[in-house]
């Protein structure tokens, strides 16, 4: 019976702990759904060193790279209101995120899974095929190496497995 009560207030000590540790959300975002974050909720392993993130043009051109995607996705009629609903500054922050880790910039990626974060969106492959061309034209604009591109690209083509759900 003590064993159970001890067991019972350590629980209860530990799971806000635990809620207030998770970065879920940051100020000025809007509230999402608890869930665990993990360096495996960003869908690739990082490349070893720092060559791809010199390449990108370290935080600066990634954070460039993302707007110039994000930008082209919210305007280009066949994607436009897949993001209607979208809290932009937790998109722009997460994906920032995401780019940098797998890029090897050392960032900490804190978002949902690629699994968790579009499985009520219903993508099609076809709107993974105009993401990829919205990210090619930002990388172009900011005269990433073709090859550079091709190999930031193959890191996320398996995500479509997990993002594209119809
Ligand atoms: C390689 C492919 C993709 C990657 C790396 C990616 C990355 C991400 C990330 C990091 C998030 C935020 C996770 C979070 O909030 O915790 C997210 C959410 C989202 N993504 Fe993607 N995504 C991909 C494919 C797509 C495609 C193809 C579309 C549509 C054309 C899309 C539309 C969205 C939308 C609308 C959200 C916000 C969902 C919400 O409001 O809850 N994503 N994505």
């Amino acid at each position: 019976m003590r064993l159970l009560a001890l067991t019972l207030a350590l629980s209860a000590f530990a799971v806000p702990a635990l809620a207030q540790n998770a970065p879920h959300h940051r100020a000025g975002e809007e509230a999402v759904d608890p869930y665990e974050a993990s360096p495996a909720n960003a869908g690739a392993e990082p490349f070893e060193g720092d060559e791809m993130w010199t390449a990108f043009g370290g935080a600066e051109g990634v954070s460039r790279i993302v707007d110039g995607m994000l930008e082209r996705s919210t305007t280009d009629p066949r994607t436009a209101d897949i993001f209607r609903a979208t809290d932009m500054v937790r998109l722009r922050r997460t994906l920032r995120e995401q780019f940098c880790f797998i890029l090897g910039g050392g960032c900490i990626y804190t978002g949902r899974s690629m699994a968790d974060a579009h499985d009520e969106i219903g993508l099609q492959a076809s709107d993974f095929g105009a993401l990829v061309e919205h990210l090619q034209a930002a990388m172009r604009d900011e005269s990433i190496p073709f090859h550079v591109q091709n190999r930031f690209l193959a890191k996320l083509a398996p995500m479509h497995r997990d993002t594209v759900t119809r």
